[in-house]
């Protein structure tokens, strides 16, 4: 604000203009203003997104199912209720832990923002589960340099929310952005040689905020704002989301501290024109990785008797009954 150009008259109107503009900065801080740009909420649902059919760009052991194909296999449903379902095969045994992986979904929206918030209320989500990796997250059109933002991600048992930025070199955090999560990485990007794609990273460790805990409560609402200055991320567990968020006047300054403040990288240089990407992998580079299939914390290895996740996930197909997106809604605001 250019209040260093005014020449007040007296210490008086000096003051009173400091009041003003405080009065002004205030109401800009505090009232809304973000306008409901694109909503995805139910039976028209599926209209507004692609289905991927491609092979898993992260090596998954998955195998992605077109629209009809998906509505077929029972794999997506948008007309019994409320609640959009987005699931995944849990009834084939597939043949090989080395054949084409287990039918899922893999949907982006058609549309594509640059700045925004975006706000998904899910009553389900497919982790808790050996085998599982699933992300709410967006992406643009050429990564890593226009960008990837993991706003709900995780894998196996993982009973925490990882929030992650992927973008081309030159994109570091600052640790000293006040939120809730913890600063796990903070070099955001990509480098082929040696080999260093784990991006920047800050774990959301409420265990409401992913999982089995996250299910039990009935999920709840993640937001990410993006703006030139910083992209935010907030999760509400169920019972506690703010009023003007189911009122659709959503206004981050009023929510507190998020779970993730990534600031510190020049934005706009690494993040354009971002889809919405809402898909149901499993194992793959993140869950199946032998050290992390094995790892004390996950221990899916000695849970499911499976040396690897690939055979766990062929031969086991009940347990990814539980393994789907229940969507109240995903609505975008500018
Ligand atoms: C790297 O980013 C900084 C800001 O964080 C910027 O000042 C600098 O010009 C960038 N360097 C290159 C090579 O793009
Ligand atoms: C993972 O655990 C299984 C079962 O205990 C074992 O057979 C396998 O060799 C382990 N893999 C690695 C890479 O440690
Ligand atoms: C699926 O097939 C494998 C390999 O033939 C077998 O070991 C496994 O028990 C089968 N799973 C079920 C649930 O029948």
């Amino acid at each position: 604000m250019a209040v260093h150009s005014f020449t007040p008259k007296s210490a008086g109107a000096s003051f009173l203009l400091a009041c003003l503009l405080y009065l002004q900065y205030v109401s800009a801080q505090t009232g809304s203003v973000y306008q409901l740009d694109t909503e995805y909420s139910g039976v028209n649902f599926f209209d507004g997104w692609d289905f991927y059919t491609g092979g898993d760009p992260t090596g998954g052991f998955v195998t992605y199912y077109s629209r009809s194909s998906a509505q077929s296999a029972g794999m997506i449903d948008s007309t019994t209720s409320q609640s959009v379902y987005v699931g995944s095969d849990y009834t084939s045994n597939i043949s090989s832990p080395t054949a084409a992986g287990r039918p899922s979904v893999r949907i982006s929206s058609q549309r594509s923002w640059t700045h925004g918030l975006f706000i998904g209320d899910f009553n389900h989500a497919p982790g808790g589960v050996c085998g599982t990796w699933p992300a709410f997250w967006t992406l643009g059109p050429n990564w890593p340099y226009t960008g990837e933002i993991d706003i709900l991600e995780g894998a196996n048992l993982n009973d925490y929310n990882g929030i992650t930025l992927h973008a081309s070199p030159n994109c570091t955090i600052a640790d000293t952005s006040p939120m809730t999560g913890a600063l796990q990485t903070d070099n955001c990007a990509y480098y082929p040689q040696p080999g260093y794609n784990v991006g920047c990273s800050i774990s959301d460790d409420r265990t409401s905020a992913y999982g089995t805990t996250f299910n039990q409560n009935g999920g709840g609402v993640y937001a990410m704002q993006w703006t030139t200055d910083y992209i935010r991320v907030w999760f509400f567990p169920r019972g506690s989301i703010p009023s003007d968020i189911t009122d659709l006047t959503p206004d981050p300054s009023s929510w507190g501290l998020p779970a993730a403040n990534f600031e510190g990288c020049v934005i706009d240089q690494h993040f354009q024109d971002h889809k919405i990407i809402l898909n149901n992998d499993f194992c793959g580079s993140y869950a199946g990785d032998a050290s992390v299939w094995n790892s004390s914390s996950d221990s899916c290895a000695t849970q499911t008797g499976y040396a690897t996740c690939n055979e766990y996930v062929a031969f086991q197909p009940a347990a990814f009954q539980d393994a789907y997106w229940s969507i109240n809604s995903i609505r975008v605001y500018q």
